[in-house]
Parts: C-alpha cells; structure tokens; sequence
C-alpha cells in the first residue's frame, strides 16, 4: 500500500489581524491508498476546513497537502482542476446541487465534462441512482426534493466518477437510518472493489463504525486515532463510543 494523501503541518487562519481564527493548527497525518477514514471532532474544531483544503476550494495558510506523491499545495490551477474533475469526488456539508438542474442532470454534469458517451451516462446515472434510492426523483430538481434526497442526488454526484479520494462531509447528517446504511454500503464498495480512498466528517458513531480508522480532531489538531483492526462493525462502534465518551465525558462535547 502506498499513501494516496499526506497532510504535513497543514495550518490555515481565517481573518484579519484583529479578528483571528486558527482553524487547522498544524495538523499532519497519512491516509493509505484503500482506507475508509472516519473524521470526527466537535463543531467548529475545523473539519470542514480540513477538507476544503485537500479539495483545494480553499487555500491552507501553510504546510503540505501531498495526493498521489504531488504536493498540490504548489501545484498549478490547471492542473489542479483537471486533477479534482478526474480523481476527486466531494459530498459538501450543504449538498450543493446545481438549482437549475434536475437531480438526473446534477449527476450526469460530472461524467459528460469528462466527455462520457452519452448512452453509458445513462446506464451509471440509474445504476447508482438505484445503489442510493433515488431512482423516483431523478426527474425533479433540488427545490423539489426533502433534504435527505437531496443528500443521497449529492452522493451519487460524487460516486459517479468512481474517483479515487471521496471527501464527504456529514453525507449521512440528513438520512433516515435505510438509506445511510445503503450509502455507507456504496461507500464501502467502493472502498474495497475498487481500491477507492475516502474521508468521511461523521457526528455520528454508528456511520464512523463503517471505517478503518477515525481520526479525532480537536482545535484544529490531530488529537486521537481510532484504529478498527480485526474488529467487526459492532465491537469497533463500541469502541468509538467508548473512546468518545472517555475522551470528552459528553459526548455532544467530543464529536
Ligand atoms: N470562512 C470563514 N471565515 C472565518 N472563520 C471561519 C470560516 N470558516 C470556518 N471558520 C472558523 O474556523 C473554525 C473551524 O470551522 P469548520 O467549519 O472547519 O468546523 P467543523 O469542524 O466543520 O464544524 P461543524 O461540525 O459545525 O461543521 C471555526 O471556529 C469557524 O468559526
Ligand atoms: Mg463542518
């Protein structure tokens, strides 16, 4: 196994002078290509940031960002946006699907920029429309739809690509337990099928518990590792709540 992502000394203050934040504080880990990662932390303790970073949407103060052995970091525009159109696959906190365009369209728009026939758009579009559940609204557009499908149009959107590196923040904040359990699935496919990496931001122990690792973060920092080992989906979510509950006493506290 090789790393897909190293995050050396990564720091990134939000402001001006007078009105500070440090979001990430200097934060370093490495995730191996293959490896489903659990990141939790309390609001505010900078996750979201954290992965705008590695998805370059925003820019870290400073430190590194390695994917692939390249440090995009340094890495020109144009090659970052052909880099994020072909490997990358995000599922942002607030969806993010385009208003004027039906669900059918939002996840089709990823593969027909990477100049997809047509007809095989269509066959992954229902393919992971069905994986999701979503297959009775791919006509409507977002305004028409519940938060949770909207939710589950926006994973499929970030799927459909079959990328290399899912980050996905909170994509199952919005679901009933059914279909987070089927996207948590797909996420798992993809993970051991296909060799896929993904960072998934989860407040939830029950999604975390579907991960090889869950790395806790606090004030911006990398504070606790959670490694799943030979454990089965239940032992390691009794782990997660009890690594939880000893670190913080309230869980609200922790994650
Ligand atoms: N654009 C911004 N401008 C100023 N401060 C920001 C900005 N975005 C985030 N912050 C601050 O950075 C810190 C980390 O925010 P971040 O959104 O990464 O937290 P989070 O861990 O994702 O929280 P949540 O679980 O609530 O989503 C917070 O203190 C937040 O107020
Ligand atoms: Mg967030």
């Amino acid at each position: 196994m090789s790393a897909i992502l190293e995050i050396v000394n990564l720091v990134k203050y939000y402001g001006t002078k007078s009105n500070i934040t440090k979001a990430l504080d200097g934060i370093s880990f490495s995730v191996q290509q293959g490896e489903y990662i659990g990141v939790m932390g309390a609001s505010g303790s900078g996750k979201t940031t954290l992965l705008n970073c590695i998805s370059t949407i925003d820019m870290a103060s400073s430190g590194q960002i390695v994917i692939n052995g390249r440090d995009i970091t340094a890495a020109d525009r144009r090659s970052l946006a052909r880099f994020r159109r072909e490997s990358l696959g995000f599922v942002f906190q607030d969806f993010n699907l385009l208003d004027t365009l039906t669900s059918y369209e939002n996840i089709a728009l990823a593969l027909s920029i990477l100049k997809v026939p047509a007809p095989e758009i269509d066959v992954r579009v229902r393919e992971i429309a069905h994986t999701l559940g979503i297959s009775d609204v791919l006509e409507k557009y977002p305004y028409q739809m519940s938060g949770g499908q909207e939710q589950r149009v926006a994973c499929a959107r970030a799927l459909v690509t079959k990328p290399s590196l899912v980050l996905a923040d909170e994509p199952t904040g919005a679901l009933d337990s059914r279909s987070a359990t089927a996207l948590l699935e797909s996420f798992s496919q993809l993970v051991h099928q296909r060799q896929a990496t993904i960072l998934m931001v989860t407040h939830d122990a029950f999604a975390a518990s579907h991960c090889d690792r869950i790395l806790v973060i606090r004030d911006g920092r990398l504070f606790y590792q959670i490694v799943r080992g030979i454990d089965s989906r239940k032992q390691f979510f009794d782990r997660i709540i009890e690594v939880i509950t000893r670190l913080g006493g309230d869980d609200e506290e922790v994650i």
